[in-house]
């Protein structure tokens, strides 16, 4: 019998003591004050596929599933606090050797929609157009898209749901009825409830998990970091044509792109782009270049941006708010140099900027200025040295890129040095689309690229070895270098959660964390510190703490593990208990 209690009293320790360790590793959130943090890698997990194959045309998800005439591919996307573009397809595209373009006064496009489901008050009109994708040269095939519609809707109230209806009721070919929300007011004490950041989606098994996984996190707006469709790859990595493009079409002077992807993306991602905003920015492979020297001209029509509205004259580069978020979405591959419209826009832009009204500054543009990964490395340098300065006299708080295949997070740096008021950096370009994750770092032995490698699509090329610093005198770093906070090869997408003008919480989801509750990959406060970065005073706000309703959200997660873990500790005790008590019974 004292054998017995002993063995109790162990077990009661050592669950009380899982339990304490369990809660504090699982839910101690660490913020940006705690930086800068040592680097850590997370390797590819070995378990896990490199890649998926395309999704076919054929699958449910990407076949249209509308009669002629009548809306699909229905997307949202911001235009201002008070305005909303609607923007869908009708009419079937074509693709062939000879090819008719629609008429796009063929029919109307018309937004019916009003605060009340089935109750339309109010008729929003737009325009529509029509664009073809020629590729004149024996062998390849010409495509025309169906008509594309944009409608601006306007005089909307913030913070308000809206119920919508489009087509051409004259048909009548109208859609089903929609809803989304405007958002509150700019204000430092207003914002969106959950930000999803994706970069180079593609449309692969994997990019289907990080969609679904993303609209089970019920995102309020998307920002979609470049790279979306991968429609220039289809047919040789991604259909089951060709194993490569130059072998197959030896004598096409040109890389010919399977357009109807677009299509099967747009349906594809309706269920959510119907619903929520989203903010897209165009990165390599989107520039599908055709005969005349004609290139992105799928991504410049099928997708409305509040350009105008933010005093841009190129649909490459705008900005917007949400709630006290001023987002600048910046083009790579479009002039960035100091004496380009792009610079000179942005300087406006971040002049134009109250951060008494939206403390918070993010940008986005697709390839990374800060990225350890072999992939890509060093690739847009050229645009950071022409860029950065600018970002860091201003202040920008984050900055989210794609293009590499993996996550990475940065501490906060400014020209490769460690800067507490310096951006958050993080690459998200691990949608699943059907190029594999990248897993090779060019600090390890042997994968430092060389100078030939990483030239990019657009822009110069700027690699350098360092000038200072710890890896002075070379190109790449020997160790995870000290900028780079934590990466990981793997597929996902992230929530960004503002809660008040100083805290935001930025977690990352991993896809083979889909269904597992409360499980993350990364996750930290980003924390601003006006009062260390700001000389104006007026831009001095006084740091706010993380609210209780935060706080207590997670100590009610607390409880629920402690509860449960109690519930399996008093199980374990029982059955070691019935266990003593059968032996003592046989003795
Ligand atoms: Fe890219």
């Amino acid at each position: 019998m004292k054998i017995c209690n002993f063995c109790m009293s162990l077990t009661i320790v050592l669950v009380m003591i899982t339990n304490i360790n369990m809660v504090v590793s699982k839910r101690h959130i660490p913020t940006t004050l705690d930086g800068p943090f040592k680097p850590v890698t997370r390797r590819f997990d070995s378990s896990l596929r490199r890649g998926s194959d395309d999704l076919p045309m054929t699958h449910p998800r990407l076949k249209m599933n509308v009669t002629l005439n009548f809306p699909e591919q229905i997307a949202l996307a911001i235009s201002s606090p008070t305005s909303m573009w609607i923007s869908w397809i009708t009419g079937k595209s074509q693709i062939g050797l000879n090819v008719t373009p629609l008429d796009p006064a063929s029919i109307g496009s018309e937004v019916w929609y009003g605060k009340k489901s089935g109750k339309y008050t109010n008729v929003g009109k737009g325009d529509s157009l029509v664009y073809s994708q020629l590729y004149p040269f024996e062998g390849l095939l010409n495509y025309t898209s169906g008509i594309i519609h944009h409608v601006k809707l306007e005089g909307l109230e913030p913070g308000t749901r809206y119920y919508y209806k489009c087509g051409d009721s004259s048909i009548p070919a109208m859609s089903q009825e929609n809803y989304f929300e405007t958002f509150a007011k700019p204000s430092p004490k207003n914002y969106p409830a959950r930000i999803a950041v994706i970069g180079d989606l593609g449309l692969t098994s994997n990019s289907s998990t990080t969609v679904d996984h993303l609209s089970y996190n019920d995102p309020s707006m998307i920002l979609m970091i470049g790279d979306l469709t991968y429609a220039n790859q289809y047919l040789t990595t991604g259909g089951k044509g060709a194993s490569c493009f130059s072998c197959a079409f030896p004598d096409a002077p040109i890389r010919e792109t399977y357009q109807p992807r677009w299509d099967g993306w747009g349906r594809f991602m309706q269920p959510l782009t119907s619903k929520v905003p989203m903010m897209v920015i165009e990165g390599n492979h989107e520039i599908e270049p055709q005969a005349d020297g004609i290139t992105f001209k799928s991504y410049l029509t099928r997708f409305a941006v509040p350009a105008e509205e933010s005093g841009s004259k190129s649909n490459f580069f705008y900005s917007f708010d949400t709630g006290g978020i001023h987002f600048i979405m910046l083009g790579a591959y479009v002039d960035y140099n100091k004496t380009g419209a792009q610079f000179d826009w942005l300087k406006k832009d971040l002049q134009n900027v109250d951060r008494s009204v939206t403390p918070w500054l993010v940008a986005t543009m697709h390839p990374p200025w800060y990225n350890s990964y072999a992939s890509h490395y060093q690739e847009f340098e050229c645009m950071r040295l022409e860029m950065e300065a600018l970002l860091y006299q201003y202040r920008v708080d984050i900055i989210f890129n794609g293009h590499v295949h993996a996550y990475e997070r940065m501490n906060r740096v400014y020209n490769y040095t460690l800067d507490p008021c310096g951006p958050i950096y993080i690459t998200v370009g691990d949608g699943g689309n059907i190029e594999k994750v990248d897993v090779d770092h060019a600090d390890e032995p042997g994968k430092c690229p060389s100078s030939g490698d990483n030239i990019p699509e657009f822009g110069g090329v700027c690699h350098s070895n360092f000038t200072f610093g710890p890896a002075k005198g070379n190109f790449c770093w020997k160790k995870q270098p000290e900028w780079s906070a934590f990466r990981e090869s793997s597929f996902g997408h992230g929530i960004l959660e503002v809660v008040n003008s100083t805290y935001a919480l930025w977690t990352w989801h991993r896809n083979q964390d889909s269904y597992k509750e409360n499980a993350v990959g990364d996750q930290i406060y980003i924390v601003r510190q006006p009062e260390l970065c700001f000389k104006d005073s007026k831009l001095q706000d006084s740091q706010q703490s993380l609210p209780h309703s935060a706080a207590s959200s997670h100590l009610s997660q607390d409880l629920s593990i402690i509860i449960s873990q109690l519930i399996i500790g008093v199980l374990l005790i029982y059955g070691l208990y019935s266990h003593v008590n059968q032996i003592r019974f046989k003795d």
